[in-house]
């Protein structure tokens, strides 16, 4: 539905060249929530903006919904007449709602319905309708400063639709919000998604938001793509970033001499029966560590760091066992966690956290001497299969 292809953008200022965009090729399926992540300044909102051609390209194609806009005329506030008619059928909601204060509720829904030059009870009617869609029938007399902030990001949204878009571009459009009007925002266009079969394009930096609204996601960096992929596909990449951020996992072993792991479940495996299999077979006992779980289209996805006890020598065969489950492993080169720790730089994730699974007769706990002490993150380490 959204294409880019060797896309660039260069600003040039008066005394030098700041490469915003630097190769990107991006594919975005048709009706699926797709959400763009990286650090400040990665390129993030100028690819969003290229997309819609608000800025123009320097280099590279935007295709939407068939259409390569990059080869119609003009750009930013000078767009040829195509090009403001491709954009009308692309939605963009943003950060700080644009809303004109001057104008009610309904008066900013309208308004892009006076541009595409609708009769006033044709505008009436549509803006009706479309501020019931996002749960506003009854502000529509209100004006914007009557509103809290989840409102106005509802009339942007509703305003954002009144083309009849196929394509919603959302940049940062909950990053004002507080986290539950966030969720009830992020609930909204996962709805739209879904009713409508509408494309939504979203730029975050949390990666909550792609957790819990988003089918693919990519990572930028440095004016590049460098992952993406839907989310199992992301979980079933050997060593993903994206996969790690999106679940992360911390826990440190409980003492020297033990095998640290971290599993993850992609979805075609359940988590529990695995983990009790592996240590009644094995007769091993087995402490997770930390868990970063969710369930995404009734599966089971994401990610468990485990404790085996004895050295990776002494495990490489129930390692092998959860790669022939079809599981990612990651041996996971993480010191004991000092006696006296109170340490908290690691973020672990209680779901699950000190549990110990099915406990077998004791295991071989006079394996090898733990990787150097002091190392404070989780290094996830691919061992040869
Ligand atoms: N109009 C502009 N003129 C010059 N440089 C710009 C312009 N817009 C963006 N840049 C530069 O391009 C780079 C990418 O900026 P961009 O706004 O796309 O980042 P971002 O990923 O959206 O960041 P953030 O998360 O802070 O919004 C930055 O170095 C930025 O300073
Ligand atoms: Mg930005």
């Amino acid at each position: 539905m959204i294409t880019t292809t060797d896309l660039t953008k260069v600003y040039r200022t008066r005394d030098r060249e700041i490469t915003a965009l630097d190769g990107v090729n991006l594919h975005v399926r048709e009706g699926e929530v797709f959400g763009v992540v990286g650090q400040s300044g990665a390129g993030k909102s100028s690819l969003i903006r290229c997309v819609n051609l608000l800025e123009r390209p320097t280099s590279g194609t935007v295709t939407v919904d068939g259409q390569d806009l990059t080869a119609l005329a003009g750009g930013g506030n000078r767009a040829s007449t195509d090009l403001r008619r491709a954009r009308s059928r692309i939605g963009m909601v943003f950060q700080h709602f644009n809303l004109l204060s001057s104008r009610t509720v309904q008066g900013n829904v309208e308004l892009p319905l006076e541009i595409l030059g609708l009769t006033g009870r044709e505008r009436s009617r549509k803006a009706l309708e479309l501020l019931d869609l996002v749960g506003l029938a009854d502000k529509a007399r209100s004006y914007p400063a009557q509103l809290s902030g989840g409102q106005k990001q509802r009339v942007g949204i509703a305003r954002a639709l009144a083309g009849e878009p196929k394509v919603l571009l959302s940049d940062e459009a909950t990053s004002a919000l507080d986290p539950e009007t966030t969720r009830s925002v992020l609930q909204l266009l996962r709805d739209l998604n879904r009713q409508l079969g509408l494309t939504v394009l979203l730029i975050t930096h949390e990666m909550d938001v792609v957790k819990a609204v988003c089918d693919s996601a990519a990572l930028m960096k440095e004016g590049r793509v460098v992952e993406s992929g839907t989310v199992a596909e992301l979980l079933s990449t050997q060593g993903s970033e994206l996969a790690r951020e999106l679940f992360p996992v911390g826990g440190r072993p409980s003492s020297e001499g033990r095998t640290v792991v971290d599993v993850t479940f992609h979805g075609e495996t359940t988590t529990e029966p695995v983990i009790s299999q592996l240590s009644r077979t094995y007769n091993v006992d087995i402490s997770i560590l930390g868990a970063a779980m969710d369930t995404v289209g009734g599966k089971q996805v994401g990610r468990m760091r485990i404790e085996l006890p004895g050295s990776f020598e002494d495990n490489v065969v129930p390692i092998g066992y959860l790669r022939e489950q079809g599981l990612t492993v990651d041996v996971a080169d993480v010191a004991a966690a000092p006696e006296d720790a109170t340490d908290a730089t690691e973020a672990v994730d209680t779901t699950g956290a000190e549990d110990t699974v099915d406990k077998g007769a004791d295991g071989g706990t006079d394996g090898e001497a733990a990787p150097a002490a002091g190392q404070q993150t989780a290094r996830a380490e691919e061992v040869a299969k």
